[in-house]
């Protein structure tokens, strides 16, 4: 369990004075230039021994991403920093607090992110259906270029400024290249890879994206040391981490806990358990869903990390924490999912275009019985053609879902089969929008 003196959002829930006098209060924005007298090479060498994985989902080092930028300053190809607050991965609900509530450990992170890449200039692309998020932040930007904490001419003597973008509301808009290009002025879709963004990134210029929570905890990484961050959780998978849980519990939450807090633990201790108890539950989405989702027995005492979900089959993903009860009609969750990668798919490659809406159709019949038991196995099938053929996760993400109900639910699509099969009028499943 996390200690409350190891807490980075101490203002998570906006009880706290969200202005910059608040912010301040609770540590924000002191004495920042020694951080950045550190220099650009000891920064980047300790987040990376604090062992921070990035947040956004992917898990990547994010010391190592930042270390792939340019070390000399090209004039004609400026790096940017662009933060990704297009949080839209369906459960995930944290950045938004941090935007809302904490917003200066966000700006104070993007200063010193920035500087340690040599970025004069960053981005921060805040999801369409956002807006009082944005306006919380662009107050909150506004605070610290009045007090010249940012800025051509700020207080720490490394020009650096700060733009807040609106997106259009668009889940695709989240993917790193397709949100490059949006901030562009185009139409949000994913660049083939590589080039990685460090290289060609927006405007074709060397750029490190990252999640919102990934830079809004390194200034508190960098005061505290990397060896206190890393000392929370377990190797690899260290740190602070926030979790947003919802679904069947008593009290869902957004938490802020140690990485690693074994699922029985989280859920019993923030969110006053499974409704009708552990023995109530059915199954877990444990990182938003664009993972696979993982059956009640396995989940209970997994601790909450990269590394232990991925050995159950699943990730961490953004940490959005889906909790179903023995009252979900899981089946029917499922196609709901797959509904959604269908309608956000930017229909740029075949597999994903064509086989999410397949997989929805199919993985919808079989939610009402009508579908024969060998279409389990072709679903299957099709799902493992479109993981990792197409430009963008997002392929993946679709595939997942499908996979995690087949590999744990077979039982319950086959019994659905056989019960439409003896009495084929049941009540329809409209699985849509
Ligand atoms: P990825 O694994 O392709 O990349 C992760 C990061 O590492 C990227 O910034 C990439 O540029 C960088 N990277 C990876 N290999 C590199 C290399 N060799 N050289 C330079 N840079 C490299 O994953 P991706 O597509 O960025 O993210 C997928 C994840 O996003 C999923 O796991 C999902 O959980 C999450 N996601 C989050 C959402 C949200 O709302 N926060 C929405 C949808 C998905
Ligand atoms: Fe677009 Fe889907 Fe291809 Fe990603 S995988 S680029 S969303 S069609």
């Amino acid at each position: 369990m996390l200690a409350d003196k190891d807490r980075i959002f101490t203002n998570l829930y906006g009880i706290g004075d969200k202005s910059l006098a608040g912010a301040r209060s609770r540590g924000a924005w002191d004495n920042t230039k020694a951080l950045l007298e550190l220099g650009r090479d000891k920064i980047i060498q300790e987040v990376k021994d604090s062992g921070l994985r990035g947040r956004g989902g992917a898990g990547f080092s994010t010391g190592l991403k930042w270390s792939f930028m340019p070390k000399t300053p090209d004039p004609l190809r400026p790096s940017y920093l662009v933060i990704n607050a297009d949080e839209s991965e369906p459960g995930t609900c944290k950045d938004r607090e941090i935007m809302r509530n904490d917003p200066h450990t966000l700006i104070e992170g993007a200063l010193i992110a920035s500087f340690a890449m040599g970025a004069h200039a960053s981005y921060i692309y805040v999801r369409g259906e956002f807006i009082a998020e944005r306006v919380a932040l662009q107050k909150a930007i506004d605070e610290a270029y009045e007090a010249r904490l940012i800025g051509k001419d700020n207080i720490h003597g490394y020009p650096f400024d700060l733009y807040v973008h609106h997106g259009a509301g668009a889940y695709i808009c989240g993917e790193e290249t397709a949100l490059i290009e949006s901030l562009e002025g185009k139409k949000g879709m994913p660049r083939l890879k590589p080039p990685f963004p460090a290289n060609v990134g927006l405007y074709g210029c060397p750029t490190t994206v990252n999640n919102v929570e990934s830079i809004a905890v390194t200034p508190t990484i960098l005061r505290r040391g990397a060896s206190w961050f890393a000392g929370i959780g377990k190797p690899n998978n260290t740190g602070t981490k926030l979790f947003s849980i919802s679904g069947h519990v008593n009290k869902p939450c957004n938490v802020e806990e140690a990485m690693s807090i074994p699922f029985r633990e989280l859920i019993d201790r923030h969110c006053g358990g499974v409704r009708g108890g552990s023995d109530n539950l059915l199954a877990v989405i444990p990182g938003g869903s664009s993972v696979r989702l993982v059956p009640a027995d396995q989940i209970l005492d997994c601790p909450m990390d990269f590394d232990s979900l991925v050995k159950l089959g699943s990730g961490l993903g953004t940490a959005a924490v889906i909790v179903m009860d023995k009252s979900t009609d899981i089946i029917r969750a499922i196609a709901r999912i797959s509904y959604f990668y269908k309608h956000e798919s930017c229909g740029q490659c075949t597999p994903c275009r064509e086989g999410t809406g397949w997989m929805w159709r199919v993985v919808t019949r079989m939610a009402e019985g009508r579908a024969h038991k060998r279409e389990i196995d072709m679903l299957f099938d099709v799902s493992k053609q479109i993981e990792g053929h197409t430009i963008c996760a997002l392929g993946d993400a679709a595939a997942w879902p499908i996979q995690g109900l087949i590999n744990h639910f077979r039982g319950e699509i086959e019994k659905r089969i056989d019960r439409y099969a003896a009495n084929p009028h049941p009540d329809p499943v409209r699985v849509a929008a």
